[in-house]
Formats: structure tokens, C-alpha cells, sequence
């Protein structure tokens, strides 16, 4: 029988901790449920210590979830590992994923602790640990820049402290594949009592080899967890693409001679939700999940697989959940089918009340556009004058003029705490003047970081425009995303999103990884 290789999905946590990707509690466990629905093995939901906010997202995912394992990362310190296990309560099975950074670097410019104070510390926190929760896992902070004789040291006291898993992180993605699965092939020869635990591997893109180094730390090595993110969502170059590692096991099984859980129909579905949650759009090329992954336009190509798939074809793409993407809806679906294709893709509404509005922007929105589709439905429910969720700004109503050889202007009506306010303005573009308009009016003095366009389902100029706005702000970044048929509208509603976020101060202590 073949081994089994564990998928440890860090969306929630290393994936939000990218600038801009912060979610809100509702986003979270809708992605959650999807991560649930794509059999991930361990969710990591967060990291339970850092907020309020976060601690609550740990909560309700671990009272959620019952097919999963539900994670929370904590620092190396009673405090960190007791809030994490609080959180924890209601979980069918959950994880405690405590970490310290074990780097020459780290410990003394960071940490300003011994080697010896580290080690100490890093046996007391999992011995507290296991008092708590059953399965523990350890991770040296840049453990691949770390000595190997001090590593092995700790890893190997972790171990007798009761770790059940050993995470290897490439924390500044600096590995190149070889040498980081040899380095985790050494841990394993080295530490006297390895078998004792699963290892796992944690890298970070920089060089873009997070899925490849992560591959040879499996091969070479022997890890049986892989650390990785839906889109390889994270801060900096991001982490290891879920997608792509789950892709190549079960397409490349004959090499690997692994299985995983995964239901892979469900990958471009969680792919969709991440991307149109956070804002983060997905290049085009982007393997599996990328719009033209399976896009063959040359004509030999073509040709090639009209004859034969598996000329050109090396995975199909309905395997990896592109045959979702299919007309789900029209303007004469009723209420009862809304309903239904919302509970199918996992969105919980708070109250009936919710569903009559969405209903209603459902409607609004077949009358405009004949076709609607899976991700119109997500973007939809996700706009905050549905979930009116920290909606402190929305948008009323929005008039603009442009012409050829004229300069644009914009009217916009907008509500900030349920009071209306009108501004007008003109700008270069219909965009630039609805957006300076609103700013006229809230003075955030945010600055655009970054501004695109896409449209939520290809193929025709009939889609809605999705628009991800990126504002920055007093130290934080943070992304609004809106959806309308018009994109000057779509555009309005990302700036208001986005200023919603700033509004809402939510602080939150960064993990360090
Ligand atoms: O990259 C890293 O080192 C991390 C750890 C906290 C596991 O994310
Ligand atoms: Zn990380």
C-alpha cells in the first residue's frame, strides 16, 4: 500500500498574513468549509494568541469543522499555546502548532535569547503543550538556515517532550531542491528518535521554488506533510501552491508512489473563492488553476487534442473542477434554487433576511446579465451590502459622464455610519473620478497601492468586472474587492470595501513566519 501524504493547508494563517489578505471571520469559514469540502487533511485556522479577532476565527472554524483537523499556530510560550487550545475547545480533532525560531540570525537578532535559552524553551512550550492537546506540532523558525547539530538537539528533545509532527520551515524561501531534501533526509538520519514523528516541510516562495523544494523534501527526504496555501497565497512570493503539489502527486504517483485525501474536483472552486475573497488575482498561466492552464491555442496543439487528449494533456481540467464553472442560473430561477446553489458552494447566510437581499441583487443582477455564473453568485455573497459586514461605508448610488475629447466627471451618493453623503468630482478616467469623488468626502488619506480589473468569468464583454483595490494606510495594507456588471460601479464598491477595512482597526500581532 502506498503512503499516505498529509496536506496541511495554511490559507487562514500564512496565507493571510500576506499584506492586504486579512479576512473577515465569515470569510474565513466559508473558505474553511470549502478547504473541508476539499478534504484537506489540517486546517490551519489562524493563530489564536494574535487577536481577538483571530482568536474568534479559531473558534468558529474549530466549532465548524468535523472532517478536518483544526490548527492554530502559537508562539513557543504558555500564554500563546493556552489561547490556541482554548480556541481548540470545540474541535473534533485539533492541532497545536507551536513554533520558535532556531537560526543563528533569529535567535540573537530577533529573539536575543542563547541557543541554550531556545532549547529550553522549545522543550517547556510542547511539554505544555501536550498537557493540552494530543497532536502537537513543533516548527524551528528558519530551520533550513539553522545549524544542523543544534537542530538536531532540539528536534530530537521535542520529540521525547511528546512533538507528533516536525516542521521543517525554508522560512525565507532560500533552499534550492536538492539541498533541502537532503537536509531533511539528514535531520531524519541524525535525530536518534525520528520515527517517532511525521516530518513536514514549509517553504516559501522567494525564488520560486516553494513547490519544488517542497517535492524534493518529500522525495529525497521523507516528509509525509506538505505545508501549503490555495493560489500559494502568502506574504512576500507566497507559500507552496496547494494546487500544484496535490497536481503533481496524483499526476506523477508513478514517481512519488504517494495518495492524498484531496478531492482534486474541488480545487478550482477553493482556488476561486481565495482569489475573489482576498483580492488576489490568479495570473492566467498560473499551473492548474490559471485561466488558460488548459487553454490550448496553437493549432497543432489543437489539433493534437481533438485527436487525442492525452497528446498535449497531461491532467483533465473537469479532474481539477474547471466542469464547475457552468451557467448555474438565470432570471427566472426562484428563490428556493438561490437558495440551494448557495448551500451547494458552502455560503451560510446569516438570517433569511440576507438571503431576501442577495436574492434581490440576484435578480437585479440576471436582469442586466442572461447568464450567471458560479463565481458571479460567490462575488456576490461576498459583497458587503449582502453580508453587511463591517459595512460602515456603502454605496447608494453612482452617476458618471464621459466623452470623447471631454474631461469625466462622477457623482457618487454614499452612506458612512447610515448617513448619506453626495460628492462630486472630476477625474482623468470615469474610475479616477468616482474614486477621488469619495475621497473628497471620507479624507482617509490612503494611498492607491493598487488598482486592477478582471472579469469574473471569461469569454465575453457581458461578465461583471471584478475590481481589487489596494490601499495603504498608517502601517497597514488592505484590499477591497467589488463586482458589478459596470466597472465604474465595481470599482466604487472595491474603494468603499477596502475603506471598510481600514475603518474596522481590527490590530493584529504578525506571525513571525
Ligand atoms: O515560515 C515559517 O517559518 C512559518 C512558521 C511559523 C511555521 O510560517
Ligand atoms: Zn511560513
Amino acid at each position: 500500500m502506498a503512503d499516505q501524504l498529509i496536506i496541511f493547508d495554511t490559507t487562514l494563517r500564512d496565507g493571510e498574513q500576506s499584506p492586504g489578505a486579512s479576512m473577515t471571520r465569515d470569510e474565513k469559514l466559508r473558505i474553511a468549509r470549502q478547504l473541508e469540502r476539499l478534504k484537506v487533511d489540517v486546517i490551519e485556522a489562524g493563530f489564536a494568541a494574535s487577536s481577538n479577532g483571530d482568536f474568534e476565527c479559531v473558534k468558529a472554524i474549530a466549532n465548524t469543522i468535523k472532517d478536518s483537523t483544526v490548527c492554530s499556530l502559537a508562539r513557543a510560550n504558555d500564554r500563546d499555546i493556552a489561547r490556541a487550545a482554548e480556541a481548540l475547545v470545540g474541535a473534533k480533532r485539533s492541532r497545536i502548532h507551536t513554533f520558535i525560531a532556531t537560526s543563528a540570525l533569529h535567535m540573537e537578532k530577533k529573539l536575543r535569547m542563547s541557543p541554550d535559552q531556545v532549547f529550553e524553551q522549545a522543550k517547556l512550550s510542547v511539554r505544555f503543550a501536550r498537557n493540552l492537546c494530543a497532536d502537537i506540532e513543533f516548527s524551528p523558525e528558519d530551520g533550513y538556515r539553522s545549524d544542523p547539530d543544534f537542530l538536531c538537539r532540539v528536534l530530537e528533545a521535542v520529540i521525547n517532550e511528546g512533538a507528533t509532527t516536525l516542521n521543517i520551515p525554508d522560512t525565507v524561501g532560500y533552499a534550492v531542491p536538492e539541498l533541502y531534501g537532503e537536509f531533511i533526509r539528514s535531520l531524519r538520519e541524525r535525530v536518534p528518535n525520528s520515527d517517532k514523528a511525521i516530518w513536514s516541510v514549509h517553504c516559501h516562495n522567494d525564488l520560486g521554488m516553494a513547490v519544488a523544494n517542497s517535492l524534493a523534501g518529500v522525495k529525497i527526504g521523507g516528509a509525509r506533510q506538505v505545508e501549503c496555501t490555495i493560489n500559494g497565497l502568502g506574504e512576500r512570493a507566497g507559500n507552496c501552491s496547494l494546487e500544484e503539489i496535490v497536481m503533481a502527486v496524483k499526476t506523477r504517483r508513478d514517481y512519488f508512489g504517494l495518495d492524498v485525501n484531496i478531492d482534486a474536483t474541488q480545487i478550482v472552486p477553493a482556488s476561486r473563492m481565495v482569489s475573489q475573497t482576498t483580492g488576489f488575482v490568479v495570473q492566467p498561466n498560473k499551473a492548474v488553476v490559471g485561466a488558460n492552464a488548459f487553454a490550448h491555442a496553437s493549432g497543432i496543439h489543437q489539433d493534437g487534442v481533438l485527436k487525442a487528449r492525452d497528446t498535449y494533456e497531461i491532467m483533465r481540467a473537469e479532474d481539477v473542477g474547471w466542469a464547475a464553472n457552468k451557467i448555474v442560473l438565470g432570471k427566472l430561477s426562484g428563490r428556493n434554487a438561490f437558495k440551494a446553489r448557495l448551500q451547494e458552494l458552502g455560503i451560510e447566510m446569516e438570517s433569511e433576511a440576507d438571503i431576501n437581499t442577495a436574492f434581490a441583487r440576484f435578480k437585479d443582477l440576471a436582469d442586466r446579465k442572461s447568464e450567471i455564473f458560479d463565481e458571479d453568485i460567490i462575488a456576490l455573497a461576498s459583497d458587503e451590502s449582502v453580508t453587511r459586514e463591517q459595512e460602515h461605508y456603502r454605496l447608494v448610488s453612482l452617476r458618471q459622464h464621459s466623452e470623447t475629447g471631454e474631461r469625466p466627471q462622477a457623482s457618487v451618493v454614499f452612506a458612512a455610519g447610515g448617513v448619506e453623503h453626495s460628492a462630486e468630482s472630476d477625474g482623468n478616467g470615469p474610475v479616477d473620478a468616482s474614486l477621488k469623488a469619495i475621497e473628497s468626502q471620507v479624507g482617509s488619506g490612503a494611498e492607491l497601492v493598487l488598482y486592477s480589473v478582471n472579469a469574473i468569468t471569461s469569454g465575453s464583454t457581458e461578465s461583471q468586472g471584478e475590481v481589487t483595490v489596494r490601499l495603504q494606510h498608517g502601517g497597514r495594507v488592505v484590499n477591497g474587492v467589488g463586482a458589478d456588471p459596470d466597472i465604474v460601479v465595481a470599482s466604487a464598491k472595491a474603494y468603499l470595501a477596502a475603506l471598510n477595512k481600514l475603518h474596522s482597526k481590527a490590530e493584529r500581532v504578525a506571525a513571525q513566519g
